[in-house]
């Protein structure tokens, strides 16, 4: 069942298709939510942990082949249309909305998966560049439109390395793995608990009866982020290379628990020591943070968001004032547990309260933001999660 907006959004598609494309018949329509790291961060390309769960905000995209090898596409978000050649695909300068689209075209044909040309439109309401994982919704819902389109049989797992290696290889930001897999993965009322290094995974119940979830969106430029991340995988690096000289066995960070981390760390310099013990910390908390979620207690989940953020911000350093501000308030305002979502340096706090005091926390969150900041920070209640699926038209 779509709500309003979806429905909404599905006509709009369906009418600009018909516009820009003519008949929508032999159409594919499907829908790709957002995610939202709920615990588990920075761990992804250390072939750690992680426990995200889809959002209730998508990309829609609808699709047609075509009997050529030419493509084009329209974006209702940027009012812009796009064409390229198959035989041919060339990156467009700066964070433009078709590379996405583009790259997974490319990394499909370099697979030898049996596209050919087509037409579509896409459109969305994950707001973008929030760490809500737009570009990995967009991704994804392309190759699985592209699927089910030309029928390549794609498994899903699959599908989420091929998203990925597009947003690596073509888009060019050095990701890992969560966002793609839990955009392709994600079940409705669901988290997705991820292994990173075997892409062994599971989809827990949230169980969350007496709480609720939101996420707030501190509308800050995540200018640092890119650089930051990068030195971040960086350090992490570093700490690989120096437990190895310990333990030779030791491949990722992953490898290393939290006993082999208090043995050796006194030997780390300084900032790497920190980067380190925030990795193999988080990666404890995602394990407790599954069990905690399945034995029915979220109030221990929200413990550890709080535990997570304290790590991210003193020894990730990957935080803000507004992100720092977000956690702070909630926490003042009774929530279980709050922390910084996604990459950081901005973009979205993820907050788990018991709904009685949902609402009173959500507008303390607004307007003590406003008056600190001037500005109002985007809220979003996380009653219900999409999944990636097809949409009839
Ligand atoms: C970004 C990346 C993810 C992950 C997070 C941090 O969202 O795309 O792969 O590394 O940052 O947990």
């Amino acid at each position: 069942m779509l709500d309003k907006t979806q429905s909404e959004i599905v006509s709009q598609v369906v009418d600009v298709f018909k516009r820009e494309f003519g008949s929508p018949e032999g159409l594919t329509l499907v829908r790709t939510p957002g995610r939202v790291n709920l615990i588990g961060e920075h761990t992804d390309y250390n072939e750690g942990y992680v426990f995200p769960t889809t959002i209730n905000r998508a990309v829609y995209i609808a699709v047609r082949p075509r009997s050529d090898r030419s493509c084009a596409y329209y974006s209702l978000n940027f009012q812009d249309r796009a064409t390229w050649e198959l035989d041919d695909i060339r990156r467009s300068e700066g964070p433009h909305w078709s590379n996405y689209i583009k790259g997974v075209m490319k990394v499909l044909v370099e697979a030898g998966c049996g596209i050919g040309g087509s037409e579509g439109v896409v459109c969305g309401d994950v707001p973008i560049a929030s760490g809500l994982s737009s570009s990995a919704a967009l991704e994804v819902a392309t190759t699985f439109a592209l699927d089910k389109a030309f029928g390549l049989g794609l498994d899903p797992v699959r599908a989420a390395v091929l998203g990925r290696e597009a947003e690596n290889t073509f888009v060019g930001v050095a990701c890992g793995i969560m966002d793609q897999f839990v955009c392709r993965l994600g079940r409705k009322g669901h988290a997705l608990f991820l292994d990173c290094r075997s892409l062994g995974y599971e989809n827990v119940p949230l169980r969350l009866a007496k709480h609720g979830l939101l996420i707030v969106d501190t509308k800050v430029k995540r200018e640092l982020a890119r650089s930051a991340y990068n030195q971040r995988r960086a350090e992490c690096e570093e700490a690989v290379r120096l437990f190895q000289a310990k333990a030779p066995g030791v491949k990722a960070l992953r490898d290393v628990d939290l006993a082999m981390f208090n043995r050796y760390k006194d030997d780390l310099p300084d900032a790497v020591r920190r980067r380190a013990g925030h990795v193999v910390s988080e990666d404890a908390r995602v394990l407790d943070a599954v069990r905690a979620m399945k034995e029915d207690d979220p109030e221990n989940v929200g413990r550890l968001f709080f535990e997570s953020h304290r790590s991210l911000r003193e020894d990730y350093e990957v935080s803000c004032e507004e992100l720092d501000f977000i956690v702070e308030t909630a926490r003042a305002s009774g929530a279980s547990g709050a922390r910084l979502t996604g990459a950081g340096f901005g973009g979205c706090a993820v907050v788990l309260a018991r709904k009685d005091v949902l609402a009173g926390l959500s507008q303390d969150i607004e307007v003590h933001y406003v008056r600190k900041f001037g500005k109002a920070p985007g809220i979003i209640a996380l009653n219900v999660n999409y999944e990636t699926d097809v949409i009839a038209v």
